[in-house]
């Protein structure tokens, strides 16, 4: 069986953990590829919202197994947390949650030092989440990463002392103020990678041929959006993992001729937390409307989410570098109210117009060219069938679909599962 795929196409925060949860019933497995906790997905049902940060989102279905690939970095710490949180909800995930060996671990010091590099750049901070990511996906492309299989060697802990001891020598080359307690940070540490070292390690790559052999279905859950690739998002403002499709194939070991549907997933706006261009963003009472609607703080920082207009230019841009085959349109919901929408359909850049995502998107290169839609009033949000949609909302719908190529086949009108409509 192929692998599917389900990606976000803008700057992260599209609502993939949720859509994953709804599709998880068709799947076997679930396995993230890439990334790690600066994702943070959500899913609401039963009137309870989960944020899940490096667990993949079917965790919360009995019949899903689970995998963390290859190619995301996990930090024990947060995967505790995660943990902790599945158990008081009576969640089994021992034997649903597998482990690649693979998988690269991030330290204390991997923490220490995104913080002592983000101090160091000012103001042309990346805005990370902190979280050790870019440090640790160095030391996986320096070739000095811990993996989770070292967790099962006798000298891994002499190979932590020495990273550890390299990482704080070049915290201390940033010649920034940090504070930290890393004695304390590793009895933490330490806890943690017990608990981690409870789970199922297994050689995913392997374990992913053998269900694809068999006749599993398998989806890849992606993380961060495709605006934030490290090879095609707006670098440098982008996070350190291949967060398009073929970071599925190299995150989990899947050959590119074995990857079936690419469904991508976009809100009916767009939404960018941290820095970095941003063409449409708004700082006028529209985009304050759709950060207070669509509650847009960010899952795993809290921190506010900047909120502009759809950019087809660059939605077009990331359809095209995931082989997207399936759209899934989030927030729709969000929009209601709005006498008149816009739409970014081209760009002035250089003097001239573009319809594609040239080198550099800053405002100084960069004007979007809109084109307007009449807006809707109606609630969305307990609407379950295509039929009940506004005709305004579909008709933007199906401008979406003219122009990118491919069919919406999920409108979502609200973070419940079920606030899910989907259209054929
Ligand atoms: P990092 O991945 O934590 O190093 O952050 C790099 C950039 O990616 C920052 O602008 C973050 O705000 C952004 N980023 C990282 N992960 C996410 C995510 O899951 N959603 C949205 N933005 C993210």
């Amino acid at each position: 069986m192929a692998v599917d795929l389900l990606l976000g196409l803008q700057w992260g925060d599209e609502g993939k953990g949720k859509i994953v949860d709804v599709l998880t019933n068709n799947y076997n497995i679930i396995a993230r590829f890439q990334g790690g906790p600066n994702a943070g997905h959500t899913l609401v049902f039963n009137g309870r919202k989960h944020v899940l940060h490096t667990i993949p989102s079917g965790i919360f279905h009995d019949e899903a197994t689970n995998l963390v690939g290859n190619g995301v970095v996990i930090d024990p710490v947060i995967f505790k947390g995660e943990l902790d949180k599945l158990a008081e909800q009576n969640v089994d995930y021992k034997n649903s949650l597998l482990i690649s060996r693979k998988a690269h671990i991030i330290l204390p010091t991997h923490r220490l030092l995104d913080a002592a590099s983000e101090a160091s750049k000012g103001k042309a901070k990346i805005g990370s989440t902190l979280k050790g990511i870019g440090p640790t996906y160095m030391d996986k492309t320096g070739r000095n990463g811990i993996r989770v299989g070292d967790l099962e060697l006798a000298n891994w802990k002499e190979r932590y002392r020495t990273l550890a001891d390299k990482h704080e020598s070049m915290i201390a080359y940033y010649d920034v103020e940090i504070e930290y307690d890393l004695k304390e940070l590793e009895t933490e540490f330490f806890k943690a990678v017990e608990v981690l070292k409870s789970l199922k390690f297994i050689d995913s790559e392997e374990y992913i041929y053998q269900a694809q052999k068999s006749g599993k279905t398998i989806l890849a859950e992606g993380a961060q959006g495709s605006l934030l690739d490290i090879d095609f998002g707006t670098y440098p403002f982008v996070t350190s993992s291949n967060t398009t499709a073929a970071g599925a194939c190299t995150g989990l070991g899947v050959a590119p001729n074995q990857i079936g549907d690419v469904f991508g997933i976009f809100k009916a706006y767009t939404t960018r937390v941290g820095s970095g261009p941003f063409p449409t963003e708004l700082f006028d009472e529209d985009g304050e409307t759709m950060a207070r609607v669509g509650n847009e703080f960010g899952a795993t920082t809290g921190r506010p989410r900047r909120c502009g207009w759809l950019d087809l230019v660059a939605l077009k841009y990331a359809c095209q570098v995931n082989g997207v085959t399936q759209l899934m349109m989030m927030k729709g919901d969000v929009l209601s109210g709005f006498k008149t929408l816009k739409v970014c359909t081209s760009y002035k850049y250089k003097g001239n117009v573009i319809e594609h995502l040239p080198y550099n998107i800053e405002p100084e290169n960069v004007e979007p060219i809109y084109s307007e839609f009449s807006g809707w009033n109606e609630d969305l949000t307990a609407m379950s069938e295509t039929s009940q949609l506004p005709q305004a909302l579909n008709h933007y719908i199906e401008f979406l679909e003219k122009e990118l190529e491919i069919p919406i086949t999920i409108v979502s009108v609200g973070p419940d599962r079920k606030q899910t409509i989907f259209r054929n």
